[in-house]
C-alpha cells in the first residue's frame, strides 16, 4: 500500500522500493506511531472529521495492531514504504474504510518528527535511569576503600597523592553533568509538531495545545517550516550521548591501565574479562576496550547526521531519513555501555596497597613541601626552588622521601622545619586541602555525602 500515487502513472522500481524504504529500522516506531496517530485521533473528533463512534472504531483497532506487533511475525513479508504507511495499512486492514480518515490534514513530515521525538523523550529517561545506576556503583566502589590512597597524574606522570574516592567522584561528576545534559535534550525533544501539516502549517484547525497535553508533551512548536526542517532534537540527544560515552571511554580507558600488570591496582571480576585462545596466563579487559571501542560509532552517529543536515534547503527532504540509523545505533550503544561499565564497576576490587606504594615511592609529597615552606614565610618561587633540589638529589642518591629524617632534612636546608618531616608520607599532605572540591579527607567524605543525596534527589524524580 502507498500513501500516494494517483498522479503516477508507473510504480516505484524494485530497485527504488528497496533503496528508499524505512520500515527495516523505523519500525522501532511503532509504539510512537500509535500513540500519535490515537492522539491525532481524538484531535480529529475534535474537528468534527471522526465521528466518537468512529474514532472508537480507530482506536481499538490500533491497540490491536498494537499487541499484534509484539510478534515476530507482525513485519513479516512487509513491503511499506516506512512504519506510518505499514500502520495505515493495518489500520485499514483491521477497521476498514474509516481508516481512509485517518490522514486529514496530516503530513508524515509532521509525524516522523513527532513519532521520533516521542521515542527520544522515552530513550532520554531510560539512559537516565542507567546514568543513575552506574553513578551509584562509583559511590559504593568509593566507599569501600574511603582511605584509600592513589597517584593522581598529570601528563601520565605521577603528580600528586589523591584519594581512590575522591578520583571516583571526579567521574560521578562527569556523569552528573551527562545526566542534566539529558535532561536538556528531553526540553528540546519535548515539543509537540502535530499541526504543521507538511510545512505550511494543517489546513484544519486542530487544538494543538490538547494534542501536546494528549500525548504529555510540554509545548507545541512555532512554525511549521521549522518542524519539517528540523533535526536539532536528535543531534542533541546525540551529543548528549556521545559527551557520556567520551566519560565511559575516559573512565574505561584508566581502568584498562590501572587493572595492568604495569599499574596491578585493580583486579577486574573474571565475569567482565576474557582469555586467550593462545595464551593460557592472559585477562584481558574486553568489556572496558569495547566500551572505549563503542565511543566512536556514537561519535559517529553525531558526526553523520551533523553532515546529513549540513545544507540541506528548506523544509523537509528524504536526505533526513537517515536520521534513524545513527540514533538507534547510537542509542543501542550507550545504553549497553552504561550498563556494562555499572557491572565493572560493581565488581572490581581495588588493591589499596599498592598505588599507595606507588604514592609513597614518587614524589608526590613535593607540593606538599613546597607548600608547607610557603606557609612558614620561604616565598613559594624559592620553595618550590628548594623542593625540586630536595627530588633531585634524591633521585641521584636513589632515596624516597620517607628515608629523610627531619635532622637530615634542616641540614639540606635550613627552611626545613622538623615538623615537615611528616610531609614525606602522602597521606599527610592531603590533610592539608581541605577546601571544597579538594582531596582532604574530610572534604571528601562530605563529598561523598553529597553524592549520595544528589542520587536521592536523581532517584526520586
Ligand atoms: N520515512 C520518512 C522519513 O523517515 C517519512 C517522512 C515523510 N516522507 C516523505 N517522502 N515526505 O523521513
Amino acid at each position: 500500500m502507498k500513501l500516494w500515487g494517483g498522479r503516477f502513472e508507473h510504480g516505484p522500481s524494485e530497485v527504488f522500493e528497496r533503496f528508499g524504504e524505512s520500515l527495516s529500522f523505523d519500525r522501532r516506531l511503532i509504539e510512537a506511531d500509535i500513540a500519535g496517530s490515537k492522539a491525532f485521533c481524538r484531535a480529529l473528533e475534535r474537528v468534527n472529521i471522526l465521528s466518537a463512534e468512529e474514532r472508537a472504531q480507530i482506536t481499538a483497532a490500533f491497540d490491536v495492531i498494537l499487541a499484534e506487533a509484539a510478534s515476530p511475525a507482525f513485519f513479516e513479508g512487509a513491503t511499506d514504504e516506512d512504519i506510518h504507511t505499514l500502520v495505515i495499512r493495518k489500520l485499514k486492514e483491521r477497521a476498514g474504510a474509516v481508516a481512509d480518515k485517518i490522514h486529514t490534514g496530516r503530513s508524515r513530515n509532521e509525524q516522523v518528527s513527532l513519532d521520533t521525538r516521542i521515542w527520544v523523550r522515552a530513550e532520554i529517561r531510560r539512559a537516565q535511569e542507567l546514568l543513575t545506576s552506574l553513578m551509584a556503583a562509583l559511590v559504593e566502589l568509593a566507599g569501600r576503600y574511603p582511605g584509600a590512597v592513589i597517584p593522581g597524574y598529570t601528563h601520565t606522570r605521577r603528580a600528586q597523592a589523591v584519594l581512590w574516592p575522591h578520583y571516583l567522584l571526579a567521574y560521578f561528576e562527569m556523569f552528573a553533568r551527562d545526566w542534566e545534559r539529558f535532561d536538556q535534550a528531553y526540553a528540546r525533544a519535548d515539543v509537540m509538531p502535530l499541526g504543521s501539516g507538511a510545512l505550511a502549517g494543517s489546513g484544519f484547525p486542530f487544538d494543538r495545545p490538547a494534542i501536546a497535553q494528549d500525548l504529555g508533551f510540554a509545548a507545541v512548536t512555532r512554525n511549521s517550516m521549522d518542524v519539517s526542517a528540523d533535526r536539532d532534537f536528535v543531534l542533541d540527544f546525540l551529543y548528549a550521548a556521545s559527551t557520556s560515552m567520551l566519560h565511559l571511554s575516559r573512565l574505561a580507558e584508566d581502568w584498562i591501565l590501572y587493572s595492568g600488570e604495569e599499574f596491578g591496582w585493580l583486579e577486574l571480576a573474571d565475569g567482565v574479562t576474557s582469555g586467550s585462545s593462545l595464551m593460557p596466563q592472559k585477562k584481558n579487559p574486553d568489556s572496558l576496550e569495547l566500551i572505549r571501542g563503542k565511543c566512536g560509532r556514537v561519535f559517529g552517529a553525531l558526526t553523520s547526521l551533523f553532515v546529513t543536515m549540513k545544507g540541506l534547503p528548506m523544509t523537509y527532504n528524504r536526505d533526513m531519513q537517515e536520521d534513524k540509523e545513527p540514533l538507534f545505533e547510537a542509542a543501542d550503544r550507550l545504553r549497553a555501555s552504561l550498563e556494562m561499565a555499572r557491572v565493572v564497576v560493581e565488581t572490581a576490587e581495588l588493591r589499596p596497597a599498592v598505588p599507595a606504594a606507588a604514592a609513597a615511592a614518587s614524589w608526590v609529597v613535593a607540593t606538599d613541601l613546597a607548600e608547607a615552606l610557603a606557609r612558614a614565610g620561604t616565598p613559594f618561587h624559592r620553595a618550590h626552588q628548594l623542593a625540586g633540589k630536595l627530588v633531585l638529589e634524591s633521585l641521584r642518591q636513589g632515596r624516597r622521601p620517607a628515608d629523610w629524617t627531619a635532622g637530615e632534612l634542616a641540614r639540606f636546608a635550613p627552611e626545613f622545619t622538623p615538623g615537615m618531616a611528616r610531609l614525606m608520607a602522602p597521606e599527610e599532605g592531603m590533610k592539608t586541602r581541605e577546601i571544597a572540591g579538594g582531596t582532604g579527607p574530610q572534604a571528601v567524605r562530605q563529598a561523598l555525602k553529597e553524592a549520595e543525596a544528589k542520587l536521592a534527589a536523581l532517584r526520586s524524580r
